[in-house]
């Protein structure tokens, strides 16, 4: 064996044993299939799937957005587990009579996932819709958003979202034209 690849031996089996140190369980493999498959489990979940919660999320996923228009004006939602995030989902689909994302657009760039979607939603009987809510029963309601999703090199698993809401347009939609912030 030459001095050269003795080197080389040597060097990979310490990277070898620092990638396993470093990551006890890696058995994930970034490649196309795996980022469309964190996206189809992100959007199942938000259409109703929650059984998916700890295939979709690590446990200390945080979620970033905007504050959330309220009946006093607007509140502030943090979310840092995956339980608190299903918790949160079940809330937006509380009262309406459909509740559905609908992808538009999506791109990946490694560990990132950008989904640009579409609520497509039903309006449900007032006295069960916790939003602030000035459309009959029956209207459907659409307005676009985009979530960026971002995958533990690890697992796979969507360790954050950063989500931007179209909300001036989805408050209009929504028929309040005059909230307070
Ligand atoms: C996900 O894991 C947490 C923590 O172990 C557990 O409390 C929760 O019930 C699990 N969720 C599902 C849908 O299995
Ligand atoms: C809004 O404010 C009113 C008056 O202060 C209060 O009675 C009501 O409980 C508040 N509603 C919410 C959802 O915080
Ligand atoms: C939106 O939801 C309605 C049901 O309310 C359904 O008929 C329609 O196909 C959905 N649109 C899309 C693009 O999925
Ligand atoms: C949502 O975005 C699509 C383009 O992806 C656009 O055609 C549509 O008009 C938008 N809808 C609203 C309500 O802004």
């Amino acid at each position: 064996m030459t001095v050269l690849s003795f080197l080389w031996v040597v060097g990979a089996m310490a990277s070898l044993a620092m990638s396993t140190t470093l990551c006890q369980d890696c058995d994930f493999i970034l490649c196309h299939k795996s980022q469309e498959k964190a996206a189809k489990n992100y959007i199942d979940t938000w259409n109703g799937d929650f059984s998916l919660e700890n295939i979709t999320f690590t446990p200390n996923v945080n979620l970033y957005q905007d504050r959330l228009p309220g009946s006093n004006g607007s509140i502030e939602l943090s979310i840092g587990t995956s339980g608190e995030f299903i918790k949160f989902m079940k809330m937006a689909h509380t009262g309406w009579n459909h509740y559905q994302f609908v992808v538009q657009n999506i791109a990946f760039d490694k560990y990132n996932v950008v989904i640009r979607w579409a609520l497509n939603a039903t309006v449900g009987p007032h006295d069960k819709m916790i939003i602030p809510i000035n459309k009959p029963e029956g209207s459907h309601i659409t307005y676009n958003g985009t979530d960026w999703l971002y995958l533990d090199d690890c697992t796979g698993r969507i360790k954050r979202v950063d989500s931007a809401q179209d909300y001036i347009t989805a408050l209009h939609a929504q028929g309040l034209t005059d909230v307070k912030i």
